[in-house]
């Protein structure tokens, strides 16, 4: 090879559900160079949702060193690299021994729904006996109307939400947690003795990254362990005792944007790692969502819609959680959003290929839905794994309804799409009751919105216009500005949005609804009698 410059870049690991990339990223967010692996999936029964996190981290590991190589062939030096983040799929519970690092079991995966009757349990508990209070769970206002002065115990989920801004689901940490202690004897005996260490995977792999040096979870992972207080962003005693976990078990709660260790080993050994967050909020920044009111919606297995509410957490009535959008510092004000989520969109249309083999691959989806003229009639409620927002029934099963001999691949290929689409209205519709902001448009990112059929869709169903911007890689772009962010590189700030305007936001594409108004509500009607079907199927 030639003479290497040395340039100035920025990292960013993405750790989704199914896949593990690595992004360079220059300051205008072009791709210097990037590399994308995908890793297996564990389905071993029906609706649980394994994933070996050694797994995770040797792809991780391979990713960063094939983007490195990829760089210098580019002409750069591996050490023009300056900082990296870590973004990931969240609520993804990883267990392991802090004596020897090795993990303790296989990670149980956020879409995972196997802890159906956990949650049952905790409901209950909840009912029943009912949570301690917080000293710093609820407003001064609210203590006063109650007449009380802590130390009383609270009933009832909505207890649960005052703290964490979640319902009790099986989509969250603690309750996989719970799972694992009581199923699990090398889990057990670990908790016992205090050798467990718990973390959502941005822990797990920053933990190993430095070579088993530093143990966090970062803010916005943690607001979805049901573990935090999201007014303190602390972790919380009541819940801890309420999940009845032992607090050797947590990690150290810190910022989005810092510089929390050094890489140990490999082509980017010693580079700082000054990012860490959740992927949807990664793409919520990446959308540079960054002031009040506003929102995107990124399609990846799941479908994540997140709505920026400032320094405000708005408490939802209608089926959203509250959720720490990004903490730009150790000293910064939080900043929290409004989120809809839904566990399937992208992974409908691996199981069309995987599992029903419609098709080849995810992008030939489009072309053959696009070959009927419609569905025929044909609804699909993907509740692989119940249903989460805005429906949270753990109960719910997966339904295809309205199939007759006239049905083919192609009419439901189409409603797969339109499943999608539907999933997305009822979240926006959940968001203009609880906000009264009615959403005119879509910010979109993530593999399924590269159809076009699929955003045609979605704006003709929802009622609203989709934009699609020509970067894509949002959720990658979000961490890299957080790691940039935290040494000041290209000054970048995050408090200072205009420090981000060289950041390219070039190009777009936006979709226009053409449904009339009749059948659209004439669908939609349908589509929530379909889901009303589905509900509580396996109780
Ligand atoms: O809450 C789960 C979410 O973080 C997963 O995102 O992009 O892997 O589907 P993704």
């Amino acid at each position: 090879g030639g003479m290497l410059t040395r340039g100035e870049f920025v990292g960013s690991l993405d750790c989704g559900t199914t896949s593990v990339r690595f992004i360079i990223f220059d300051r205008y967010a072009n791709v210097v160079a990037q590399h994308q692996l995908e890793f297996p999936q564990y389905y071993p029964e029906p609706g649980w949702h394994d994933h070996d996190p050694l797994e995770i981290l040797s792809h991780a590991h391979r990713c960063i060193d094939e983007t490195t190589s990829l760089l210098e062939a580019a002409g750069w030096t591996s050490d023009s690299v300056r900082v990296i983040g870590i973004t990931n799929q969240r609520e993804t519970t990883v267990a392991w021994s802090k004596g020897t690092g090795e993990p303790l079991c296989r990670a149980i995966v956020w879409d995972d729904a196997r802890t159906k009757n956990t949650v049952k349990h905790f409901e209950h508990k909840l009912e029943t006996v009912g949570i301690r209070d917080s000293p710093d769970y609820d407003s001064t206002a609210q203590r006063q109307r109650e007449g009380s002065n802590g130390g009383v115990w609270r009933k009832g989920v909505e207890a649960l939400r005052c703290i964490t801004g979640l319902p009790l689901s099986t989509y969250f940490s603690a309750i996989k947690l719970r799972w694992m202690i009581d199923h699990i004897p090398s889990v057990t005996h670990a908790h016992d003795t205090d050798d467990l260490q718990f973390g959502t995977v941005e822990s797990w792999l920053l933990y190993n990254l430095t070579g088993r040096a530093v143990s966090v979870c970062e803010v916005s992972n943690a607001s979805r362990t049901l573990l935090m207080n999201i007014r303190t962003l602390q972790w919380d005693p009541a819940l801890l005792e309420f999940f009845g976990l032992r607090e050797s078990i947590l990690p150290k709660i810190v910022s989005t944007s810092e510089v929390y260790g050094c890489i140990a080993s490999g082509s980017l050994k010693g580079v700082p790692v000054g990012g860490l967050v959740g992927d949807q909020q990664g793409a919520l920044v990446g959308n540079r969502c960054l002031r009040k009111g506003e929102a995107k919606c990124t399609y990846g297995t799941g479908a994540f819609l997140l709505f920026n509410t400032g320094e405000e957490i708005v408490e939802s009535s209608h089926g959203l959680l509250s959720t720490v959008a990004y903490q730009a510092g150790p000293n910064a004000k939080p900043v929290y959003a409004l989120e809809g989520s839904t566990s399937v969109a992208g992974s409908a249309i691996t199981w069309l290929r995987d599992r029903m083999k419609f098709i080849k691959s995810a992008k030939e989806v489009n072309a053959l839905a696009a070959s009927v003229p419609s569905t025929g009639g044909v609804y699909f409620v993907t509740a692989f794994s119940g249903l989460l927002a805005p429906y949270w029934d753990p109960g719910a099963a997966g339904m295809l309804i309205g199939l007759s001999q006239y049905t083919t691949p192609a009419h439901i290929c189409r409603a797969t799409l339109e499943a999608n689409a539907f999933s997305t209205r009822a979240i926006i519709e959940s968001m203009k009751r609880d906000s009264g902001v009615q959403l005119r448009h879509l910010k979109v990112d993530g593999g399924m919105t590269n159809g076009d059929l699929a955003m045609s869709i979605l704006a003709d169903l929802g009622g609203f216009s989709v934009v699609r911007p020509e970067m894509r890689e949002a959720t990658a772009l979000g961490s890299a500005i957080m790691a940039g962010a935290a040494i000041r590189l290209f000054g970048w700030d995050l408090e200072r949005p205009e420090t981000l305007s060289e950041v390219n936001t070039a190009g777009s594409r936006e979709f226009m609804p053409t449904m009339m108004d009749g059948e659209r509500e004439e669908k939609w009607t349908k589509w929530q009698r379909a889901v009303e079907r589905c509900k509580g199927w396996d109780e």
